[in-house]
């Protein structure tokens, strides 16, 4: 049993290169720190409405949008419940897009995987074959598949998904959205989610989704769906009050608003283009030192998963650059890729110039 270990105010800054959390600005930190106000004041209505509608403008999109006390996972349990009644098609290629598919199954659904190596992306092909020979409610997809820096081709799914018109389109795109810029309704997307402390760079405790007409009509007219998550619960009061149906984490929505104006003065093209940058840098660096584990030309422009060719120790690397230099990245994700990979998340407020801190710590650490 984990026993406990007492929180002291006593740890040092540590830089984050993590697949998130990752680093906050400091003003969006401090617009936390305000005395609390009510949540069916006027002032909440501001800042909901505010934050709902500069995230539509940021993603371009004229979807509806929620933003929820919660982390990611919620809206796969809520697109879950609220899209599908019976069946599931989840392709799966890595941990995330396996939880998604055990979610679905915990939640009573038939679900189908298509299973792919891990590294591998999926391939639309695969799924037109899949939707010819069955009827699903919805198809899960994971945009990023965070355990193996895989950036699965989430467009040309959307185009093939569009031509099954009762079937709904899911999209988890928790590690990248803000990073990775996607047409949400051109290709069809129905529902497509984040957690706020990934490419966001935000803190964590807030999820972020997008819903389709159609997904929402599709909600109303199932017997049962999310009651927390639903789409009408949660829609429909927005449309009413302009607030949220329950008590919302009001610090979060602050810091939200805070970053979401710097997400829009910089534009989702631009982020995108920083991310592509920087991305682009930590492979070639990755190519010259090890190797790549994702896939070629499937690869993500958030997170790295880098092959450990070299047999460095990558538990004793991680910790060595956090002791010396502060600065934090991941271990492979669980044990099948732990000591083989190792991921850098170059996301949100990270710069090509910031990424390279890290590589220049990591080489001289294990002495490359
Ligand atoms: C692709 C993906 N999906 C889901 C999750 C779960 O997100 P959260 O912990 O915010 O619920 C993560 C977290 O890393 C993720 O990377």
């Amino acid at each position: 049993m984990t026993k406990k270990q007492e929180y002291t105010d006593d740890y040092p800054d540590k830089t984050l290169y993590l697949p998130g959390p990752t680093e906050v600005r400091e003003d969006v930190i401090e617009a936390m720190a305000q005395p609390m106000f009510g949540h069916r004041m006027d002032r909440m209505t501001d800042l909901y409405t505010t934050i709902v509608e500069d995230t539509k403008t940021f993603l371009d999109t004229d979807q509806n949008v929620i933003v929820l006390t919660a982390s990611g996972t919620e809206f796969w349990e809520a697109t879950t419940l609220n899209l599908v009644d019976e069946r599931m098609l989840v392709p799966t290629a890595g941990s995330f897009s396996e939880r998604q598919a055990n979610v679905a199954e915990r939640l009573g659904k038939d679900v189908d995987r298509i299973e792919y190596d891990w590294g591998q992306a999926v391939k639309p092909e695969d799924i037109r074959d899949a939707l010819e020979t069955g009827e699903y409610d919805a198809v899960g997809t994971v945009m990023n598949e965070t355990s193996t820096g895989v950036r699965n081709p989430i467009e040309a799914i959307g185009d093939v998904i569009s031509e099954y018109p009762d079937t709904y389109f899911i999209v988890d795109a928790i590690s990248c959205l803000g990073g990775d810029s996607i047409d949400i309704e051109k290709h069809g997307i129905d529902a497509i989610f984040t957690s706020t402390q990934k490419a966001f760079a935000m803190p964590p405790g807030l999820a972020v989704c997008t819903v389709s007409d159609a997904a929402y009509e599709r909600e109303l007219s199932k017997e049962s769906a999310s009651w927390y998550g639903g789409f009408e619960r949660t829609l429909e009061y927005y449309d009413r009050k302009g607030q949220t149906h329950s008590t919302p984490a009001i610090p979060l929505m602050l810091a939200y608003r805070k970053q979401m104006k710097h997400m829009l003065e910089e534009g989702h093209k631009a982020r995108d283009k920083r991310h592509r940058e920087m991305a682009e840098y930590t492979r070639d660096w990755a190519r010259e030192q090890f190797g790549l584990f994702a896939e070629t030309g499937h690869r993500s422009q958030t997170v790295t998963c880098v092959e450990n060719t070299q047999g460095i120790d990558v538990a004793d690397t991680i910790e060595t650059v956090s002791k010396e230099y502060d600065m934090v990245f991941s271990d492979g994700y669980g044990s099948k890729l732990g000591q083989k990979t190792f991921r850098i998340g170059h996301m949100g407020e990270h710069t090509v110039e910031s990424i390279k801190e890290l590589t220049d710590a990591i080489e001289d650490v294990a002495g490359l």
